[in-house]
């Protein structure tokens, strides 16, 4: 490909979209349009022609192209075209003979970007697994499932930055570096400048091997302390919170929990809204109205998408989204749950004992066997979750909220937080983060209120939304344990 042929391509002719040809089929005539995108198939008819398969990215479906034996680049260009390869085609869109409305008949046809070696090109014609896929990340977009993944992807994005915007939360872009463990699991990735081979420390003379760890002098580095990626933008929101009512953050956080699983990235993507003047019941509301709306928009604009994951991946998806949006979601308490656990002939790995937090098999028992549905988990044991949750009155419960669903297990978490001064410094003193979360006591020193909200892990919604199974595959370039290829 030269810069030259790129450029002759684009001179005073504006590529049509392939999605938009196939939806809003033109009258045919004799104009020529130009498309360009990449060659899936190529079949020689002994007829004197070729079938071409293009691929834009803006549907799932190709456009067919027919290019004639009569072309002058027939032989030179048209014979040697193989899958992957970029071309550019100038022709008429015509009535199609075969199963498609239409087709396009070729004037030209343009080889832009050509395939190295055929051979090795590792996105072929056959179904892969998706463990190859993995592999081969930076190509697996020109697959039919992550095309597919990406735009259901972008609709579920865009959706929930509507139904905040269209009710009223404003978006606040919250810190990626931070200095404090948001959810005090203590699962950070540190961020830090100083010379790994060289750490400067607070003793040297006095500091045993073992202590090194310790006694790093965190003054020298970059922030003048211990600084990490942040699992969670909700403590910098809630200040936000509390002057602008109704707030959320949207973006990556980071957890290096060594979990190697398929419902676990080490960069996830979460949505957090922050509601003031609100109660538990408030953000229960809340994420059942959000979740609905966000899954019905999908619906709406990913039609075909989401018609081609309940066939070839679940065929179950499309009746279980239905079901999600119509349907009321269930409450019921982590007491309840525990009962309803122990009541259950059901064999578990781990034990079911109020107090010990609820694990996968746990909940997916709960969503798809007992509740068959969506449902929300509340009050929790106070021990089992993070400190800035309400205290309920009983002592030994909290505000907490966990949104489970079927095939999937925890979606959402969320909860009240707690807003009163005195039951606040009783956890950050529990904790140990008095000193560091000074800024966050101050917010319930000066005008606290009532106030709460959730986390929505937006790779699981996806899972959700797709049926894909493995998180990795919903995200456009995994991080997981080991794993941060491309
Ligand atoms: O329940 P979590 O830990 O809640 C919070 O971080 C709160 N600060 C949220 C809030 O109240 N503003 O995480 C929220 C959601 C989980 O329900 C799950 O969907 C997702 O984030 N999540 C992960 N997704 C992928 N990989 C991981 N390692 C995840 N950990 C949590
Ligand atoms: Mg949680």
């Amino acid at each position: 490909m030269t810069d030259d042929a790129t450029h002759t391509t684009a001179v005073g002719s504006i590529p049509r979209r392939i999605k938009d040809l196939l939806s809003k089929p033109i009258e045919p005539d004799n104009n020529s349009i130009i498309v360009q995108g990449w060659l899936r198939t190529r079949r020689d008819s002994k007829g004197g022609f070729s079938f071409l398969q293009i691929n834009d990215g803006s549907c799932l479906e190709n456009l067919q192209v027919i290019a004639d034996n009569s072309l002058e680049e027939y032989e030179a260009t048209v014979l040697k075209l193989s899958a992957g390869c970029s071309v550019s085609i100038t022709g008429i869109i015509k009535k199609s003979e075969g199963k498609q409305a239409i087709e396009m008949q070729a004037n030209s046809v343009q080889l832009v970007g050509e395939i190295d070696d055929p051979s090795a090109y590792p996105i072929s014609k056959k179904r892969h697994s998706f463990e190859f896929l993995r592999e081969v990340a930076h190509l697996r977009p020109r697959t039919n499932t992550f095309g597919a993944v990406t735009r259901v992807r972008h609709h579920c994005a865009q959706a929930i930055h509507r139904y905040l915007d269209e009710n009223h939360y404003y978006w606040v872009n919250t810190p990626i570096i931070t200095a404090s463990d948001c959810e005090g699991a203590g699962e950070l990735f540190k961020v830090s400048t100083l010379d790994f081979c060289n750490l400067p420390l607070t003793n040297p003379d006095k500091q045993s091997e073992a202590d090194t760890q310790k006694a790093v002098d965190f003054s020298q580095d970059f922030f003048s302390k211990q600084t990490y990626l942040t699992v969670s933008g909700q403590l910098n929101v809630e200040a936000f919170c509390l002057a602008l009512s109704r707030v959320y953050t949207f973006g990556p956080t980071f957890r290096a929990e060594n979990s190697n699983t398929s419902r676990h990235l080490a960069e996830f993507w979460m949505v957090e809204p922050e509601l003031a003047f609100a109660t538990l019941d408030d953000i229960c509301k809340l994420s059942e109205s959000f979740l609905k709306s966000v899954v019905h928009s999908v619906l709406d604009h990913c039609e075909d998408d989401i018609a081609f994951f309940n066939q070839r991946i679940d065929k179950h998806l499309l009746a279980r989204l239905t079901n999600l949006v119509d349907q009321p979601f269930e409450q019921i308490t982590y007491s309840e749950a525990i009962e309803l656990l122990k009541d259950s002939s059901e064999k578990f790995e781990y034990p079911v004992k109020w107090g010990l937090d609820l694990q996968s098999e746990h909940e997916r028992y709960i969503s798809e066997k007992h509740v068959k549905g969506p449902v929300i988990v509340r009050d929790y044991p106070s021990d089992i979750k993070a400190f800035y949750m309400r205290q309920n009155d009983d002592g030994r419960t909290c505000a907490a909220m966990d949104l489970l669903a079927p095939g999937i297990g925890e979606i959402i978490g969320g909860s009240q937080r707690e807003e009163r001064l005195t039951q606040l410094d009783e956890k950050l003193t529990a904790h140990g983060l008095s000193e560091d979360l000074y800024w966050y006591r101050d917010l319930r020193r000066y005008g606290t209120v009532p106030h709460g909200g959730f986390g929505l892990g937006f790779e699981r919604l996806l899972n959700y939304l797709t049926g894909l199974d493995n998180i990795r595959d919903v995200i456009p370039f995994p991080r997981a344990p080991g794993n941060a290829g491309f």
